[in-house]
């Protein structure tokens, strides 16, 4: 089985990645600037699982055409693509009255935008071998968060962009689920949270913690995964009970 992620060479992608290999898939993700923590990525995953394929690819999912090539070449290089996490995300964190057009559209091109550019690219491929998983990571952001105006519209619009996908192709074999991250320690939340900040959230959380990776990486790759067959169009929560934001 082969698995794609966008946004696989760091925190949450990172961790799918790796999760994906010791269960036996072959994977291909992608970067987008940090080659140095793609590489390492890489080097990684050739020692934890040296008789998996893993193939690397820098790609902006902002950009259709980038998009299109380097699918074409992940499906030419593992033979087809399974399914896919679509994973690659950012935030520019700003009050609504104050928010930039830039720091608007780059958060809806890269959350929202990219994932539906990767999804559309894949589908020829997924109806051609009648079966496929898109698994597409949101954020308690959907229900609206204070200060995330643009992060919180890309991440409520990935529900109802997979909602489609998941009634347009679910009589084709092809499945489309939205996973709801808690909060996890990678580079995203280390350059936006305090210690006092997370302390606050980890308050709120039943579980008085963040997740772990493997935590998380779990419950994206049952939904990438054949056992998934009849799960549809969901939104799966793995937030340790927090589905709550001020
Ligand atoms: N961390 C959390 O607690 C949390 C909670 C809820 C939801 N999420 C979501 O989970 C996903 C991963 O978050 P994370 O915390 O792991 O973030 P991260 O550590 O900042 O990693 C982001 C990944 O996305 C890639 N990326 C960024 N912009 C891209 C673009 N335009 N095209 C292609 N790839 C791009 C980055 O590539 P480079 O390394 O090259 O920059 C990196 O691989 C995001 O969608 C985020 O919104 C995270």
């Amino acid at each position: 089985m082969v698995l794609l992620v966008t946004g696989g060479s760091r925190g949450i992608g990172k961790g799918v990645v790796q999760h994906a290999l010791k269960d036996g898939w072959d994977v291909a993700f992608t970067y987008q600037h940090n080659r140095e923590a793609a590489l390492q990525t890489l080097e990684e995953a050739r020692t934890l699982a040296p008789q998996k394929r893993c193939y690397m690819y820098q790609l902006d999912v902002r950009h259709a055409d980038h998009v299109e090539a380097v699918i074409e070449q992940a499906v030419h290089s593992l033979g087809t693509i399974d399914a896919v996490v679509c994973n690659a995300g950012i935030n520019k964190n700003n009050l609504a009255f104050s928010m930039s057009n830039d720091e608007w559209q780059e958060v809806i091109d890269t959350n929202l935008t990219g994932s539906f550019y990767v999804i559309r690219q894949l589908l020829p491929t997924f109806l051609s071998n009648k079966k496929g998983r898109f698994v597409l990571i949101s954020s308690i952001a959907k229900d609206g968060m204070s200060g995330q105006a643009n992060y919180s519209a890309s991440k409520a619009g990935l529900l109802g962009l997979s909602a489609a996908i998941a009634k347009e192709y679910g009589a084709k074999g092809i499945t489309s689920n939205v996973v709801v991250p808690g909060f996890f320690e990678t580079d995203m939340t280390a350059q936006t949270m305090s210690d006092a900040l997370k302390d606050f959230w980890n308050r709120f959380c039943p579980l008085n913690r963040m997740g772990r990776l493997d935590e998380l990486a779990d419950a994206i790759l049952f939904l990438a995964s054949p056992k998934s067959s009849f799960i549809n169009g969901q939104v799966i929560p793995v937030t340790g009970g927090l589905d709550w934001g001020p």
